[in-house]
């Protein structure tokens, strides 16, 4: 491969930093999190609004009413991705603006919106990767069962089509879900996002028709636009055994299963991992007779065929087996090496682990395509009294996280784009707006919007198509 990529630049150890012709090149957000006017236009009620006014929910208590008021400043969040050279822009459709009630009667002001956004970017020569389901689902759908409800698989597929019919004729990128494990595991199972349940198996139910509501949604949107590239989108942690010993290779083999073989193995190979069957089944989160939960064809329609595959990566997991932990599968996360860095949310900075996911799903899965989705890091570093924001770790963690994605490439990884995460700062979820991500910060009280060091650094790589 490195042949077609003559290096031109390398990295310290040698290896080629140079990305090839056509790598898109973005940044990501989600609606919830930047768009607030939660009240507006017709919008209906989200679970991430109940549950962001849920006392004690969220860490700082704050919600998405406002966020980065993205729904009122759009035309100047497109005109920042410009001047900062984004070629393309992921961002997410909140589903109650567009169907309020989660069936039936479509919104055409939701709509509208987006329309209006998708025109501007291509305006300013910017590709709109579009997720339909990044969390915030109806809530008249969650008082039915929500996830847990199969019929809500079929309501978000005629969601996708009912969307894919008005942008379809300038959208050709979609992505169906955005980390269906968050959407299943952490909100059902762990109680830490929207709807807050912890119950394993309205976790395992949830995830299973979040799968088949992707497997709907393929055909839905093929047919209201024929030309689309469509894929899913999954947040990918290589699961690393703290030892040697036999216990701790099954716990992060069993970690592995609950985070990134469930969903794999589904979408890719039409089938659950075996061990994780018999594993939920022991503990009552899959009922006995797997067929009462996933109905035949199902595995069939999860397995449509894709056109790529969006891997979301952070951090990597080192497993130690834990005999209370591993009753919830939540097997404990240690960090073996004391001098590892951690970003301000508290997820180990380990690029390699870009590089092993990448690999590691191109060898085993083998998607026709791949896009980084969603890669960043939280560090709060504000302005100087020059109004300069100097964050060098995150220019710093940037950086190490494209040397690994070139790598990747150079080793024969079919990887075609990246988008940072985020283009701005905003709502992290239970976090509220602590955490920074943004590669601009946002003053939340005047809403002014200011590139860091590390949006200066990311234009330059995107400018060059190569890291320094
Ligand atoms: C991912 C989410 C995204 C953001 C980042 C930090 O899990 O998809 O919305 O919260 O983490």
């Amino acid at each position: 491969m490195s042949s077609r990529f003559p290096p031109r630049r390398s990295s310290d150890d040698g290896w080629n930093v140079i990305f090839p012709a056509g790598f898109v090149w973005g940044s990501a957000t989600s609606a919830y999190q930047i768009e607030g006017a939660t009240g507006e236009d017709g919008r209906g009620e989200s679970i991430w609004d109940r549950f962001a006014k849920t006392p004690g929910r969220i860490r700082d208590g704050t919600s998405g009413d406002v966020a980065c008021d993205h729904y009122h400043r759009w035309r100047e969040d497109v005109a920042l991705m410009k001047e900062l050279g984004h070629r393309a822009y992921r961002f997410s459709v909140a589903w109650p603006r567009v169907v309020p009630q989660g069936r039936g009667a479509v919104n055409d002001k939701g709509l509208d919106f987006y329309s209006r956004l998708v025109d501007a970017l291509l305006e300013a020569g910017i590709a709109p990767y579009v997720t339909l389901y990044h969390w915030d689902l109806p809530q008249a759908l969650q008082d039915e069962g929500g996830w847990t409800h199969r019929a809500t698989a079929k309501a978000f597929a005629d969601y996708a089509f009912a969307v894919a019919r008005r942008l379809g004729d300038r959208v050709v990128h979609w992505i169906t879900h955005n980390e269906p494990w968050c959407a299943s595991m952490l909100s059902h199972q762990l109680g830490e996002h929207a709807p807050g349940l912890r119950d394993g198996r309205a976790a395992v139910e949830a995830s299973h028709h979040l799968l088949l509501s992707h497997g709907l949604a393929v055909p839905a949107i093929r047919a209201a636009c024929p030309g689309a590239q469509i894929g899913i989108t999954l947040n990918l942690s290589p699961a690393v055994p703290a030892s040697s010993s036999a216990a701790d290779a099954a716990a992060a083999r069993r970690y592995d299963g609950w985070m990134n073989r469930w969903f794999l193995d589904p979408v890719f190979r039409g089938e659950y991992p075996a061990d994780m069957v018999r594993g939920y089944t022991r503990k009552g989160w899959l009922p006995g007779d797997l067929g009462r939960l996933v109905l035949p064809g199902d595995m069939k329609a999860i397995a449509a065929p894709s056109d790529f595959l969006g891997v979301n990566y952070y951090n990597r997991a080192v497993v130690r087996s834990d005999r209370v932990a591993e009753e919830d599968n939540r097997p404990r996360s240690v960090v073996v090496d004391p001098g590892a860095e951690h970003t301000d949310i508290g997820w180990e900075v380990y690029p390699e682990g870009l590089l092993q996911t990448l690999l590691r799903v191109h060898l085993e899965y083998r998607p026709a395509k791949i896009f980084i989705t969603e890669n960043g890091a939280s560090y709060s570093d504000g302005p100087d009294g020059h109004g300069r924001i100097a964050d060098t770790r995150r220019v710093r963690f940037l950086r190490d996280h494209l040397v690994a994605a070139a790598r990747a490439i150079d080793l024969g990884v079919p990887l075609a784009g990246y988008f940072a995460w985020s283009l701005l700062d905003n709502y992290e979820w239970s976090h509220g707006y602590a955490q920074r991500f943004g590669l601009t910060w946002v003053d939340y009280a005047t809403q002014k919007r200011t590139p860091k060091d590390s949006a200066l650094y990311f234009r330059k790589v995107i400018a060059e198509n190569a890291v320094e």
